[in-house]
């Protein structure tokens, strides 16, 4: 038997991912968002959902910009950490320890420790009602090379990417089929 529950956010497991971002004086700023996704192939973009009382939706709004970084597992500290303060009150690199690295074409810094990072250039921004979403084009990709493949392509279980959902974090390394396995079973 189903139970039937009140509308409410349901989906899972989604990333968790750490955006970063600048102000016009060069300061920058780190804040986890769960609220992404890939909205677009060509050209390739993403979005993101922010609530209009984060100081990075201030950054983001004045700067057109910003970077998801993805995390590995062993980054869910900052990844919390990132999550639970502002950056109006706290430097999250310094705290953090994590290290900002120049992006190639926008203004917003690379986390050098998260293996994966996705410049994006806001291209909209819809009001909804408790969230901003933001559509970006993605510009550039940086992959550390330790998480490629011998083919050059991401191997996830080598980038060790963690979830969020139920209020809790995931680890999702596990390996279930190749796109498309289905149409040789079926
Ligand atoms: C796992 C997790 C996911 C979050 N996802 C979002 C989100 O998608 N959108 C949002 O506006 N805030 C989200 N938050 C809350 C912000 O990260 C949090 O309010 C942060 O302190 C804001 O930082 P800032 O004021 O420096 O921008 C999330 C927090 C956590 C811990």
């Amino acid at each position: 038997m189903k139970v039937e529950k009140k509308p409410a956010t349901i989906l899972y497991p989604v990333p968790a991912v750490m955006v970063t971002c600048q102000d016009e004086a060069g300061n920058f700023n780190i804040i986890t968002i769960a609220w992404t996704g890939t909205v677009c192939s060509v050209p390739p973009m993403v979005s993101i959902s922010v609530r209009p009382d984060r100081y990075s939706h201030k950054l983001i709004s004045k700067s057109g910009h910003f970077v998801i970084n993805i995390p590995t597992t062993d980054q869910v500290e900052a990844v919390d950490y990132c999550g639970m303060v502002s950056g109006r009150e706290v430097d999250k690199f310094k705290k953090t320890g994590l290290t900002p690295i120049p992006a190639s074409l926008v203004n917003a810094p690379l986390i050098k420790e998260c293996p994966v990072n996705v410049e994006c250039e806001v291209k909209q921004i819809i009001k909804l009602a408790s969230h901003d979403l933001f559509l970006a084009e993605i510009v550039a990709n940086h992959i550390d090379e330790e998480v490629l493949n011998d083919k050059g392509r991401l191997d996830m279980s080598r980038a060790k990417p963690l979830g969020y959902g139920t209020h809790k974090y995931w680890a999702l390394a596990e390996e279930l089929g190749v796109y498309g396995f289905s149409r040789e079973k079926l």
